[in-house]
């Protein structure tokens, strides 16, 4: 097993470690143990992730001297609902798990922010900790305590902060995903290195073969700076009145083309390269960023993610629909544009013109 040095989620007394390493999905196990050596554990997974991992990360629990089980979700951000939901509580109730169960959340975004939610209320809220399984997961969603699940009327509205006591990412798990989610979870780490990092940025273009190949060393290279920014950016501001709000460079237009294609057109992380390189270039147009930064970034973006063109949708109904966006604040959609490579502002003076413009160059008419 490669060594995993633990980064850590600065939060006061909810702080927690991220530990990050090759080959050490099994030490979740003793993370459990270290929390409560006697408690019961839920293993929240879906089918995908459960078939592949989970016989492991129980029998790693039996022999820690945990009883435990294993509990099953559909694949797809359908488990995220208040159905979904209800069948945790009900499973977790059906195990005997008491306010000293655990909850240990293994897979993607989806099972991390249901399983998150349910621990979070069963019981008024039980100890969870997450063990993600996608880039998306590994490098973003596991970290920060954001959990949820979605209602009719929108996607992430029902949830809580709510902190796991700790994160085991096995990055070779990440070698059984699909090569278009590893894509796209990358579209977290290149945002990663334009909101904060310069130098990860350079990393990112010197490494983009083995980190696409998934090789260890780079794999957990990535994983690891991402969370570092994450970790430090969440740290200054946990429920997001400030700083954490560049976390969403590239969401704002992302989140609108999402719902402009029709959800599932696009994985979460395509939808957000676009809107990253939609970004850039208002970034360049507006005078803020030099050409041959904007230029750089977005190529590392077509050769790490892929930039998607979206054909037959109306630039004008995007752009309408940023302004849907949740983030909105009196009518006014905030922008985080770049001023250089690793260097990001918030802005809602943003002429609505512009941001057209700029749409317009990354959709085809066709
Ligand atoms: N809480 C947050 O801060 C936060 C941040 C970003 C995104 N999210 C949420 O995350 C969700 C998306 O997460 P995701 O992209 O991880 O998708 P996901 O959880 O749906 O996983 C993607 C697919 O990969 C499969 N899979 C997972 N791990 C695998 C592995 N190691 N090998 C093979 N297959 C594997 C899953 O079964 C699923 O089919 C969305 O619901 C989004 O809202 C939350
Ligand atoms: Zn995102």
């Amino acid at each position: 097993m490669a060594e995993s040095a633990a980064i850590r989620v600065e939060l006061g007394e909810r702080s927690y470690e991220v530990a990050v390493g090759s080959g050490n999905m099994e030490t979740a196990a003793s993370l459990v143990h270290r929390l409560n050596p006697e408690a019961r554990v839920a293993v929240v997974t879906d089918e995908n992730v459960g078939e592949l991992y989970g016989e492991s990360l129980l029998a790693a629990l039996d022999a820690a001297g945990h009883e435990a089980g294993m509990v099953m979700m559909d694949a797809g951000e359908e488990s995220k609902s208040v159905h979904a939901l209800a069948e945790l509580w009900d499973s977790f109730a059906g195990m005997g798990l008491d306010r000293k169960g655990i909850v240990a959340a293994l897979g993607g975004g989806v099972v991390g922010d249901a399983a998150g939610f349910a621990a979070g209320t069963y019981m008024r809220g039980v100890d969870y900790i997450q063990v993600p399984t996608t880039v998306l997961a590994q490098v973003d969603s596991s970290v920060g305590g954001k959990v949820a699940i979605n209602i009719p009327a929108g996607k992430n509205m029902a949830g809580l902060f709510y902190q796991p006591k700790g994160v085991i990412a096995d990055v070779l798990t990440l070698r059984t995903l699909p090569q278009r989610e590893v894509k796209a979870g990358l579209a977290e780490v290149v945002k990663y290195g334009i909101i904060w990092d310069a130098d990860f940025l350079g990393y990112l273009e010197e490494n983009a073969e083995a980190i696409l190949a998934l090789e260890p060393e780079a794999a957990a290279k990535v994983v690891r700076r991402s969370v570092e920014i994450k970790a430090e950016v969440v740290g200054n501001d946990e429920t997001e009145q400030g700083l954490r709000r560049i976390l969403n460079f590239g969401h704002t237009l992302g989140h609108a083309l999402e719902n402009a294609a029709g959800y599932g057109t696009y994985l979460h992380g395509e939808a957000v390269a676009w809107g990253m390189a939609v970004a850039v270039r208002l970034s360049s147009e507006l005078g803020m960023l030099a050409y041959e930064d904007a230029e750089r970034i977005t190529g590392l973006l077509s050769k790490l993610c892929g930039i998607p063109t979206p054909a037959g949708i109306d630039a004008g109904a995007i752009v309408e629909g940023t302004r849907r966006d949740k983030k909105a604040m009196a009518g006014r959609v905030n922008y985080v544009l770049a001023e250089g490579a690793g260097r990001v502002v918030v802005r809602n003076d943003i002429d609505e013109a512009l941001v057209r413009k700029a749409v317009e160059g990354h959709v085809s008419r066709g």
